[in-house]
């Protein structure tokens, strides 16, 4: 459940390349992010204290109101300290859940934001991608959002084809990575860790992408010993040691069943003895928890513990709100924070947005959502923006695509963009129609 939940939190966020600092200053617009230039040289250096060591311990408080950026920034740390790091986030909401103890979602948290980096002699399956069969199914708990289920792959040496089956894992990783017929890639066989290495220099090409590697089609057997350096998660690690049997497998079980303390502390061991011997080096990772208020006095002191052990991810909280009730007790505090914790945090405030920062930043977003739209349509966003939220503007772009294809049109101009908002209400007018209605019926 959490890769989908994670894959669409990201999905609002996909501009976001880094921080866009130069010489230790926040440019105006630049690696996807615009203004609120205090928050992101704040940002950065923080980026330069994680990587120097120095936020042992500590944990970093984004506050600001909704919209103003704070998972953007979140999203940006994450991307200064590089593509092997992981980034987790969570909603203080999503401890409560059905399936696991509060404390067993949080633990799992931390350690998917744990990497794990080993360079080993592996045996991998390395060759060109032929054919890729995914096949998708909708979401157990959300029979609109399809997933990935498991995937047919085939490929390829110049000497040798093969086609394998494997689970879920591997297919979000294909999707992620974006991997397709005829690219070159190595399959990690006992962990099913994908790398794509480059596009064969034989594939047809469509039309060139930038960055792209062109590379040999791999010679003779599909199968072989390789270095391979890759990033596990300590979740990862959990995951297969409680499976124990399964190791060698490339079809993997979902989340499910908890996970013993025992199997945790192996893991540990194990981690600590690879990195003793060299072969293996610990990546902290950025943990992120949104709606910190939602959390309560047990889940705080997990947590406040958490940032005491030795292995511990970069945890980055986010509140929208001032004063409020230590859930779990009556006790009121900043944030709804003990203070315990509040003595840990780095703190780092958001802004409000002026006209021309929303104007640009939904201009990015247009881009990334590849929408055609009028100059004057655009505006009437960023009014909307104003007067409503910049998140009501964003909200709006998918409808408006939807909408200038039901009416056939290859741009949207301005009336697409008012009968968007008049379909969809801005959470100010939900609320405040909610009342008037209210009222027929009370006394
Ligand atoms: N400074 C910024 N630069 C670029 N995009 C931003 C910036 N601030 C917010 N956004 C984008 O605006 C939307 C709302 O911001 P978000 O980070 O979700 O706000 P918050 O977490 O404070 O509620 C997201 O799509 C986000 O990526
Ligand atoms: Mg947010």
């Amino acid at each position: 459940m959490s890769i989908s939940i994670k894959f669409e939190r990201i999905g609002a966020h996909t501009h976001i390349k880094g921080l866009g600092i130069e010489d230790g200053k926040a440019k105006f617009i630049a690696q996807g992010m615009v203004g609120q230039t205090r928050a992101r040289e704040a940002a950065y250096i923080i980026v330069r204290m994680i990587k120097r060591g120095k936020m042992a311990g500590r944990a970093i408080l984004i506050s600001g109101p909704p919209g103003t950026g704070k998972t953007a920034i979140a999203i940006g740390i994450a991307r200064e300290l590089g593509k092997d790091v992981p980034f987790i986030s969570l909603s203080g909401s999503e401890i409560y859940s059905s399936e696991m103890s509060k404390t067993e979602v949080l633990m799992r948290a931390i350690r998917k934001a744990i990497g794990v980096k080993i360079k080993d002699l592996r045996e991998v399956i390395e060759g060109e991608v032929k054919k890729i069969e995914l096949k998708m199914a909708p979401h157990p708990y959300n029979p609109y959002q399809q997933v990935p289920q498991s995937i047919k792959i085939t490929l390829a040496t110049t000497d040798e084809e093969k086609t394998f089956s494997a689970g879920m894992e591997i297919a979000m990783a294909f999707l992620q990575q974006g991997i397709q017929e005829g690219d070159v890639i190595m399959i990690d066989k006992e962990t099913g860790k994908v790398m794509k290495i480059g596009r064969s220099k034989d594939s047809p090409r469509l039309y060139d992408i930038e960055g792209e590697e062109y590379v040999e089609t791999p010679r003779g057997p599909l199968i072989k010993e390789r270095e391979f350096v890759y990033v596990m998660t300590l979740h990862e690690i959990d995951m297969r040691r409680a499976r124990g049997g399964s190791l060698l497998s490339l079809i993997f079980a979902g989340e499910g069943k908890e996970i013993s303390s025992d199997v945790r502390r192996e893991v540990d061991e194990w981690v600590k003895n690879m990195v003793e011997e060299g072969r293996a080096e610990i990546i902290p990772g950025v943990l992120f928890v949104d709606e910190i208020h939602m959390l309560d006095i047990e889940a705080f002191a997990f947590l406040n513990r958490a940032l005491e052990s030795e292995m511990a991810p970069i945890i980055i909280f986010a509140s929208n709100r001032g004063f409020s009730k230590i859930r779990g007790t009556d006790l009121v505090s900043p944030h709804g924070i003990p203070m315990d914790l509040l003595d840990r945090l780095l703190i780092i405030i958001t802004e409000p947005y002026n006209k021309e920062e929303m104007r640009e930043i939904i201009k990015i977003r247009i881009r990334e959502e590849r929408i055609k739209i009028s100059e004057e349509a655009v505006e009437k966003l960023v009014d909307l923006a104003e007067k409503n939220s910049l998140r009501y503007s964003i909200m709006l772009l998918a409808p408006i695509k939807e909408l200038t294809e039901i009416h056939g049109k290859d741009e949207a101009d301005i009336n697409i963009v008012e009968q968007a908002s008049q379909l969809f209400s801005d959470y100010k007018t939900s609320s405040r129609h909610l009342k008037e209605y209210e009222k027929l019926y009370l006394p």
